[in-house]
């Protein structure tokens, strides 16, 4: 095998699919009817999505406990593969006691739609400061991760999923593609190295430049935005979504760039997301991805490499190589983009607006300067702010 060989592979070696379709999915959609369902929010809905498609490969359900102490304590599976996050299924206490191990339980979505099955095979009490502190390093409920953890039922439930209908994306749906598809995509195209990069945000002038920079690396590039649920402060998807079509349109190559969605929810995990975020690209077919400032990070709550750090510790076994880049900006003086590693001149050069500045001048109306934002962008986040 050779060395492309092995990046292009799915972490743990194979693709999942835990999807049924056809004659196989009318007979369980039939089954189903008898079965005790539970009604999973958005979140629960993606995890599900994911795993089906194999975007969270190797995983082919909602982690027992074996793997979830082991992922929680030392960032890999019961079997020593690496994953960064738990991904489980809480209900209340009483909810637990419905269910019995050995059972087949529907899967609903708040809309009333069946999109899965989970045959349960445990069920577990976990402690969700540990988890906390240990996944989003804090157990303050003040982060938007943990507040939604503490909020959680006290039992997980676990055990291989189906997946029976994956969610429709709306207006989305002409960017979505599960990993077998973007595998396809990127052979076709005859790209054998793709960086994929993650964003939950429009894209800027130092996202751009470190896309480019990355570029000028590979063969291709997957922009790949986050659009499940996000913080209520940060940019809707929607807006997103047009914005990076048309920086894509007027300041990227088209043989070289492809946009496609993310369905997850953001954890705001910073180091320990940036493992995951690396290890679903790689699921996706992606050979590299960028991992920058505070990768996935909110508020204070992690250091600017602390994400580069963590991922770091990974290397060599991850499967995916790592992009990592420092604090980008618009230098004056040097009239172009650079960090630190390549601009001399001092901080009062440095175009630098925080997100909270760009969101008010947004919203009145105002284009960040043309340094920080591209104007096409900044029009459509103008509309689009002015609009919510
Ligand atoms: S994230 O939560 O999805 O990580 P964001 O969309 O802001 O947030 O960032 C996307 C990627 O770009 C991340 O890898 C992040 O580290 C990187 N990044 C964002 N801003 C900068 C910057 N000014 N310089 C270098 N990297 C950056």
């Amino acid at each position: 095998m050779t060395k492309t060989d092995q990046l292009h592979q799915a972490h743990g070696g194979e693709l999942v699919n835990r999807e049924l379709t056809g004659k196989e999915k009318e007979n369980k959609l039939n089954e189903v009817k008898s079965l005790n369902t539970h009604t999973l929010n958005a979140w629960g809905i993606s995890d599900i999505e994911l795993i089906g498609i194999g975007g969270f490969s190797p995983l082919t359900g909602f982690m027992g406990q074996a793997d979830y102490e082991s992922v929680v304590n030392n960032y890999r599976l019961a079997d020593g593969t690496i994953w960064s996050i738990p991904i489980t299924l809480s209900v209340s206490n009483e909810q637990a006691d419905k269910y019995q191990i050995g059972e087949e339980i529907a899967l609903q979505g708040e809309d009333g739609i069946i999109y899965g099955t989970l045959e349960l095979k445990e069920k577990y009490t976990y402690d969700k400061e540990l988890e906390a502190q240990n996944i989003y390093g804090t157990t303050e409920d003040k982060h938007p991760g943990v507040k939604k953890l503490y909020e959680r039922g006290d039992v997980y439930l676990a055990g291989p999923i189906t997946l029976l209908q994956r969610p429709d994306h709306g207006e989305f749906n002409k960017f979505y593609m599960d990993p077998s598809e973007t595998r396809k995509m990127f052979a076709d195209l005859g790209w054998k190295t793709v960086v994929g990069f993650q964003t939950r945000n429009p894209v800027h002038r130092a996202h751009e430049y470190i896309q480019k920079c990355a570029l000028e690396a590979v063969d291709g590039l997957l922009l790949n935005p986050l659009v499940g649920e996000t913080k209520s402060d940060d940019i809707p998807a929607d807006i997103r979504m047009e914005s990076y079509q048309t920086i894509l349109k007027h300041y990227y190559p088209e043989d070289r760039t492809r946009l496609a969605i993310y369905p997850a929810a953001m954890r705001y995990a910073g180091p320990k997301e940036s493992v995951l975020h690396a290890i679903v690209r790689k699921n996706f077919g992606c050979t590299h991805f960028i991992v920058g400032r505070d990768h996935a990070g909110v508020g204070d709550y992690y250091g600017t490499y602390e994400a580069q750090e963590f991922i770091s510790q990974f290397e060599g076994e991850l499967g995916i190589q790592i992009f990592k880049f420092e604090h980008a900006f618009f230098c004056t003086e040097c009239g172009n983009m650079g960090t630190a590693k390549t601009c001399p001149h001092d901080k009062e050069f440095h175009v630098h607006l925080s997100g909270t500045k760009v969101r008010e001048k947004l919203r009145n109306g105002e284009r960040p300067p043309k340094e920080f934002s591209r104007p096409e962008v900044a029009d459509i986040l103008i509309k689009g702010m002015q609009q919510n």
